[in-house]
Formats: C-alpha cells, structure tokens, sequence
C-alpha cells in the first residue's frame, strides 16, 4: 500500500495490505520491497515524512545511486568483453603463432587510418573489435594448410579463404561484435576492384570498416609501394589519402611492433 496519510501498519496489513509504503517514497525502496515481497510476504514500514521537494531529492538520490551502479557495472562488462576477445585473439595465437602480434599491429594502423579516414566509425565501438579479431575464423582452417611453407593448391586456397566465414560464424551473436565490427571480420579479403572474396563486393559495396584494412607481411618500404600502386584497384583512394597524411604516425607503430616482435 502507498498512502500520503499517517495509517499505521497494523491497520493496513488488516485491509489486507503485505507492506505498506509512506509518501514520499523513494522508488528504489518500493522495488526492494516488491522483490522482498515475492520471496518471504513479510509486513514492513517505510516511514517518510511529506513534501514534493522531500521527494524531489529522493528521486535525484535514487537517480544517482542508479547511474554510480550502471557505471560500475559497465566497466565490468567491458572489462569481461575485452578479457574474452583477448582469450579469443590469443587462442588463434596459439594456432597460428605470430597472428596475435599482427592482429594488434593490424588493429593499431587501423585504428589510426579511421581517425584520419572516417573518424565517426570509431563511435562503432564493435570496430575495433573487429579489427582485433579480423582473423579469428583461421581456427577452423587445419593447421597443415596455416603452417605450409609452400604455395597452396585450389583447395587448399578455398579452405583458406573460409575463414572470413568461420570467423562470422564464431562471433555472430556477440552483441559487442554486431555492427561495423563484424562487417570487418566478413570483409576484410575484399578489393576495390572487386576481385577480393569471399563476395567479390567492389567499391562503396564493401563495409567501409573493411575497407581501412590492409595485409602488412611485407618491409614497410614494400606495403607503401603496394599501397600507393594499387591506389583505386586493391584500395579504396579515399583510405589510401587517409595513410598518407598519416604515415610518419603509422610508420612509429609498425616500429614499435617490430621491437616486441624481436
Ligand atoms: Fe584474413
């Protein structure tokens, strides 16, 4: 029972009331007393006196107690999510040793290329992300085919190039990942021109996420020319403008990985 009058307890719990509540009320009291209520019916009061401003600084203490727990609890949940995407970044580290380190230089570049390139990606927070996890579906390609030394056959080429797939497969429902992050994972083969799986999307079809990506296993003299000659074939322009202006910036991460990486 709610009331703006001074009834007593006894005589409300005999009108058939389980607790009885006084105006003003604080809100997260009446939810404890709800909650209380469906577990043991037990009679309670909650003595308060009246008045609107009274109940004014009730609702805004509430108000804050609220917004300190949201708070908290979502910088443990980032906490956990950046925990399991690390736990799923170094489990394909340990299938395909060198990946981790590259997944991180790789999410490094192209963190920096968005800021230049399109900067309100980055309010995607799934990007990055995705960025970090782009590889993951290689957990489903056989190690004898990550690990050959040698040129791949059709198949073998085929079953590489699945793990855009497997990788969408394997973080498809991760609400963290759904959006411009998972875009990434699917896309991230694709080409300019079109000549890129596993859609052959060419031009603006291609997630615009994806299309900051770029393979790095080669010197850094050799990626920009590789970058700067398939300007409008491989890459979109826009992003190759976008590294450019930004290359002394990125030219320092790819340095600073090369060090942990020695
Ligand atoms: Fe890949």
């Amino acid at each position: 029972m709610l009331t703006g009058t001074a009834t007593p307890a006894a005589e409300a719990q005999s009108a058939g009331a389980r607790a009885i509540l006084h105006k003003p009320f604080s809100p997260l009291d009446l939810i404890g007393l709800i909650d209380e209520l469906d577990e043991t019916p037990t009679e309670r009061l909650v003595a308060r006196s009246e008045g609107d401003a009274e109940q004014l600084m009730i609702y805004a203490r509430d108000l804050s107690r609220i917004v300190e727990v949201e708070r908290a609890q979502r910088r443990v949940l980032q906490h956990a999510y950046r925990q399991t995407v690390a736990a799923l970044a170094d489990a394909l580290e340990a299938k395909d040793p060198g990946t981790g380190l590259h997944a991180q230089r790789v999410q490094h570049y192209a963190v920096t290329l968005t800021e230049m390139a399109d900067p309100r990606l980055l309010d995607d927070a799934s990007l990055e992300y995705g960025f970090l996890l782009h590889d993951v579906g290689k957990i489903g390609v056989p190690d004898k085919i990550l690990r050959k030394p040698g040129p791949l056959d059709d198949a073998e080429r085929g079953l590489i190039e699945m793990h855009p797939a497997i990788g969408v497969e394997i973080l498809s429902g991760v609400g963290l990942l759904e959006g411009e992050g998972l875009s990434v994972v699917q896309s991230h083969h694709e080409r300019w021109d079109g000549l890129g799986y596993p859609a052959g999307l060419s031009g603006d079809r291609i997630p615009r996420g994806a299309r900051i990506f770029y393979r790095a296993a080669l010197s850094w003299e050799k990626a920009m020319d590789e970058i700067l000659s398939h300007d409008g074939s491989q890459f979109d322009p826009k992003v190759v403008r976008a590294f450019c202006m930004r290359e002394r910036q990125l030219h320092r991460i790819y340095e600073e990985f090369s060090i942990v990486a020695a």
